[in-house]
């Protein structure tokens, strides 16, 4: 992960940056920091990069060429297609943790810190993507809050923290804050570690930390604690229901992209943030009117899946999907244990496939998904004596799908290795692998079965 810092203070960064874990995660070369100093692009011959604001008012601009001069230099370094562009401004998004984990899968960044009382409006409307704010709070300038992203993004990225798992339960992870912890002597000024640590049963230890969890959460935020109660009580409803036919609904919320609208004792609707997919299910179709009426008018996505056939004909008349409706299985593989899986040349597909991709997959043609695709590592291709034979991947919002082998390469059992890959992929990210398939695609419903998916008794509909 490269970091370009576009800043007066150069020295601020690289010092700021250079120790601890982010220091050796540096030397190590998982991440790189590269601090651009704006003034060494400044035309002006003393060297300013500032000047008073048009119509009055008290303080300095930094002015736009120097920006954007110190902006092009480092793009023209980049190998990213167009980095995203952080300017750092209390008037920005919130950073969360959520945008953390988000940033964390981007390849490279460009962060642009501010000085004085801002940066000329004109280069900000020419090159920034996103606005992002720390805090509720206004700096001296945005080294430090650039300092703070750029800690909490490296330690997601792969490899940075040594052990993985201490980036995966901790404050945060399903809204939940941390747990108490303790560490040697047992007892310290008269205060004893708590007995169920001592034990080490693990399940008692588990069951300890998320009550501890919890609590704390109910105490110190109760706004966070609200986002858990309610995941805890959609996932009650989905599992409860039929936990296949809500594989899709269920991942979605444990990968933390869900935005709930309403859990009701006789419904859900979400959204996956990720791909903008809305998902309904419910016990009955006034439930399901009740909740459709939370959708704003300017939905804002092409796609719904519904997981009630009798519920499509308001979905429909509501947002004008319905001119392509879809009818699927929906089928998740529920066994903790992977798949035993011959050797096979399988990899990635990087974006001069696209066109190949585009070619063979009957279902979507659109490049840009396509690449989109390639571009988050989600699709991947089977080799042959380094040929292509076939690919597969995971759709955006999760599910395994986008199976084709070529002509030629078929019968020999790589779409059943495609697939297991897939499935194994996800089961070491913890997630449960689910599809869904075409009702009259019989290939694949063998297919599916023979790799042990378990299939819904109902159907779900993706209406487009
Ligand atoms: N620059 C000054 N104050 C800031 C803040 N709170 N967040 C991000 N950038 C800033």
């Amino acid at each position: 992960m490269k970091f370009h810092i576009l800043t007066l203070f150069p020295e601020m960064i690289e010092q700021g940056l250079a120790n601890s874990i982010l220091g050796k995660a540096s030397q190590r070369e998982y991440i790189s920091v590269e601090a651009v100093n704006i003034r060494d692009f400044t035309e002006n011959k003393h060297k300013k990069v500032d000047d008073y604001p048009y119509g009055g008012g008290a303080g300095m601009l930094m002015q736009a060429q120097p920006v954007y001069d110190a902006y092009k230099h480092v793009l023209e370094k980049t190998q990213a297609d167009s980095p995203r562009v952080i300017y750092l401004t209390p008037q920005g998004k919130p950073f969360t943790q959520e945008m953390a984990q988000e940033y964390a899968r981007e390849k490279e960044l460009i962060f642009l810190c501010g000085h004085y009382e801002g940066i000329d409006e004109r280069v900000l409307e020419e090159i920034v993507t996103d606005y992002v704010s720390i805090g509720d709070y206004v700096l001296t300038g945005g080294e430090l809050p650039a300092m703070v992203m750029i800690d909490a993004i490296s330690r997601l990225v792969p490899g940075v923290l040594g052990c993985e798992e201490s980036a995966e339960i901790e404050t945060f992870h399903n809204h939940l804050l941390e747990y108490p912890q303790y560490t040697r002597p047992e007892e310290w000024n008269g205060k004893k570690v708590p007995q169920v640590l001592l034990g080490g049963h693990h399940a008692n230890i588990e069951k300890w930390r998320l009550e501890q969890s919890i609590a704390r959460t109910k105490l110190h935020r109760p706004d966070l604690y609200e986002k858990y109660a309610l995941e805890e009580r959609a996932c009650e409803y989905l599992k409860k229901k039929d936990k296949v036919h809500h594989a899709d609904m269920l991942d979605v919320i444990q990968r933390g992209t869900a935005k709930i609208f309403a859990v009701r004792p006789d419904g859900v609707l979400l959204q996956d943030k990720e791909s903008g997919t809305y998902m309904l299910s419910v016990s009955n179709r006034d439930a399901g009117e009740r909740l459709l009426s939370l959708v704003p008018e300017s939905w804002g996505t092409d796609t719904f899946v519904s997981h009630q056939e009798f519920m499509n004909e308001s979905i429909c008349a509501r947002f004008g999907t319905g001119s392509n409706v879809s009818v699927c299985f929906q089928a998740a593989y529920t066994r903790k244990t992977p798949i035993a899986l011959e050797k096979a040349e399988i990899r990635p597909l990087r974006a001069e496939y696209a066109q190949t991709v585009q070619d063979h997959y009957h279902v979507i043609h659109d490049l840009s998904y396509i690449l989109e695709r390639m571009e988050k590592e989600e699709l991947f291709g089977i080799f042959e004596d380094d040929k292509l034979a076939g690919f597969a991947g995971y759709h955006n919002e999760g599910s395994m799908g986008m199976l084709e082998i070529f002509e030629g390469y078929r019968r020999k059992g790589y779409a059943r290795m495609l697939e297991a890959f897939l499935i194994n992929h996800r089961l070491e990210e913890g997630r449960t692998p689910y599809c869904q398939i075409f009702t009259d695609n019989e290939a694949s419903v063998k297919l599916q079965k023979k790799l042990g998916l378990r299939f819904s008794k109902e159907l779900i509909f993706w209406l487009s």
